[in-house]
This record gives structure tokens, C-alpha cells and sequence, in this order.
């Protein structure tokens, strides 16, 4: 593995490294030399961040690029936001930081002149900055409201969503089957609609006791009972795979020619979505019944840059449990868009 920093420019044209780190940023970039080796960042090319979070693979993208390159972070959460344009100012107007979501992407690029970026990073999920804050509501661990907007400046919290259902279990089941691949989904659903009706759920710590409660229990088991449940609803509140899907094929349209895509995901149905729709644009001829091939999926737009995801190293493991479940996946762009 390369060091991050030398990427793929020639030695002689490296710029002065820039740490503009006075502010403590607990959020540790996964996969971070991967990531900057999956872009192959060009020098002096236009990023775009689309999960800016602490900042960290924005820092480091913006180092390994070249003393002119530049780079526009996005992020939904609007503290993300400010913390990054503090962390990052050092890179003065090299660097943007927009408070938006990914899946509004190419609109927010033209807005701010990076139409044809060299290279695009999501990291999704959330930030340990979210999940270590409890007035956020991300943690079982400990209380809070029962939040998890990742906006935490409009839409829905978690409680009002439990709220809206009124008691219906089935759509609850259906959420913590399909986002939280929770196997124990009907009888946790059913649990918390009942507690729900005595009285409404306001806070992360009743939601995941009402949890353990209807599971029995931790029995030993490495995880919390309710983190599937959590995942699931996080998901659903803030329409995470629907972001996920518009967010894929904004950043592919977007991309210049041989520019590249890398995607950081955290569990299965995500990494699923990022597969197909990496799949569907690269295309493949497939065999017919009848006998001879036919194409199969879109105009090819994009090659893989691995064959398989890029997972984190036991060491990096050690010092980041976090990053245990994580995958990178990247794509290039052979053609420009028209
Ligand atoms: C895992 S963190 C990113 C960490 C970042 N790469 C770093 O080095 O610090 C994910 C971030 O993406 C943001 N996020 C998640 N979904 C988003 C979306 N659809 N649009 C914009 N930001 C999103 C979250 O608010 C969070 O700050």
C-alpha cells in the first residue's frame, strides 16, 4: 500500500502537506489509504465529498491532489457542515462545504462549479460525532430523544414516526425486516406498538429496553439486541436508500471521463445497491438460450477499479472497531457524459 499522500502524482510536484488540525475531530476516517488509492486523485483536479462528516478523507483527498485542487464537501447534518468549513479552513477557497444531501448532488454541484469532478467519495452512515452525541438520538448506549435525523433541522424524528404509525405493527415489522434484516422482526414490532399505545416512545434508552425485553435478552450475544432495530429505523426516517440509489446515479452522470466513484458502506443492503448499480452501468453481454449473447444493462459508462470490495485490515480493525464492517467499492468513468 501506498502512503496517502503520495497517490498517483509524480514526487517532485508535492505541495506542502496542510493540517489545519487544531480542532479535535473524534471521528476516525475507515479505510482512509484505501480510499485515496481507489480515487487515484488527480493533480490539481475538482472532488466532490458527498458525506464530508469530520472531514477527514476531505482533508486528505485535498493533501494527495495538488496545491490547486479542490474540493466541495456536502453534508445533511448541519453541524457536520460547520465543523468543516472550521476544521478545513486552512485550504481557504480550495474548499466548500454545503449543507444538502448527496442525492442532490448534481444540482449542488452546478450551483458551485464542480460539473465535472475528477473524483466522488461517499462514506455512509453516520459520523461517531452523531452517534456519541446523545441529543442526537443515534445510541442505545446512552439516552437521549429519540431523534436520528440525520437533518436535524427538518423532517421526521424517530418518536413522531412511531407516533404517525398509531399502533401499526405490520409496517413497523416490514421497516425492521427490510432495513434492519432483523429476524426477530414481528415480535419486537408487536412490542413496541404495545408500549407505544400505553405511552408514546420519546427516548433511545426506553426504545431499546422495550427491545431487549421482547427478545429476552442479551444472552451473551456481542451486540446489543436492539442495534438492528436502531439501523433500521435510522434508515427509514431518513430515507437512506432512496438517497443512496438518486445519490449513485447523480455522482456517475457527473463524474469527467476517468474520473472515479468510491463508495465506503457499512452493511449488506447497502453494499447490495452499490454493487447492482455499479453493475448495471459497467453492463455485460450475457449468454442467450437460443444461442449467441446480448447486452445486458445500460450504456456501459463505468469499469470497476477492484474485481471485489476493499475491506479494513485486522490492525485498522484493532484501532477502529467501527470500520470492522466496512466495504469500499469504486468505479471510473470511460465516458464523458453528454
Ligand atoms: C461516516 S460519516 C463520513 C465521515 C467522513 N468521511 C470523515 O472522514 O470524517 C457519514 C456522514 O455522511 C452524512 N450523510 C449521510 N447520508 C447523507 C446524505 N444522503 N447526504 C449528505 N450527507 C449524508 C452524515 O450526516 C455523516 O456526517
Amino acid at each position: 500500500m501506498k502512503p496517502i499522500y503520495s497517490s498517483n502524482l509524480p514526487a517532485k510536484r508535492h505541495h506542502s502537506i496542510f493540517n489545519c488540525g487544531e480542532i479535535i475531530i473524534t471521528h476516525k476516517p475507515v479505510l482512509l489509504e484505501e480510499t485515496i488509492e481507489a480515487l487515484s486523485p488527480k493533480l490539481n483536479g475538482t472532488y466532490i465529498d458527498g458525506t464530508i462528516g469530520g472531514g477527514g478523507h476531505a482533508e486528505a483527498l485535498l493533501n494527495a491532489s495538488g496545491a490547486k485542487s479542490r474540493l466541495m464537501g456536502i453534508d445533511r447534518d448541519p453541524d457536520a457542515v460547520e465543523r468543516c468549513k472550521a476544521r478545513l479552513s486552512c485550504f481557504g477557497d480550495r474548499f466548500v462545504c454545503v449543507h444538502s444531501d448527496f442525492a442532490s448532488m448534481t444540482r449542488v454541484a452546478q450551483e458551485n462549479g464542480f460539473n465535472k469532478p475528477d473524483g466522488i467519495l461517499l462514506d455512509l452512515g453516520v459520523s461517531s460525532f452523531q452517534i456519541d452525541e446523545p441529543e442526537r438520538g443515534f445510541s442505545f448506549i446512552a439516552d437521549g430523544p429519540l431523534d436520528m435525523r440525520m437533518d436535524n433541522s427538518k423532517g421526521m424524528t424517530v418518536a413522531e414516526y412511531l407516533d404517525m404509525l398509531e399502533g401499526d405493527w405490520q409496517t413497523l415489522a416490514t421497516v425492521l425486516r427490510q432495513y434492519g434484516e432483523e429476524p426477530r422482526a414481528t415480535k419486537i414490532a408487536k412490542a413496541i406498538a404495545a408500549e407505544q399505545v400505553k405511552s408514546p416512545i420519546k427516548t433511545t434508552a426506553r426504545l431499546a429496553s422495550i427491545v431487549e425485553k421482547a427478545v429476552g435478552g442479551r444472552k451473551g450475544a456481542p451486540r446489543h439486541p436492539a442495534t438492528r432495530t436502531f439501523q433500521a429505523l435510522r434508515i427509514a426516517i431518513n430515507a437512506e436508500m432512496e438517497q443512496l440509489r438518486d445519490g449513485l446515479e447523480s455522482a456517475i452522470s457527473l463524474l469527467a471521463e476517468d474520473g472515479r466513484l468510491a463508495v465506503i458502506s457499512f452493511h449488506s443492503i447497502e453494499d447490495r445497491i452499490v454493487k447492482q448499480t455499479f453493475r448495471a452501468h459497467e453492463g455485460r453481454t450475457v449468454s442467450l438460450q437460443q444461442g449467441g449473447t446480448e447486452w445486458e444493462g445500460k450504456t456501459p459508462v463505468v469499469v470497476r477499479v477492484n474485481r471485489r470490495a476493499i475491506k479494513p485490515s485486522d490492525n485498522e480493525i484493532s484501532k477502529n472497531p467501527r470500520a470492522r464492517s466496512a466495504k469500499l467499492r469504486a468505479v471510473r468513468r470511460i465516458q464523458t457524459p453528454s
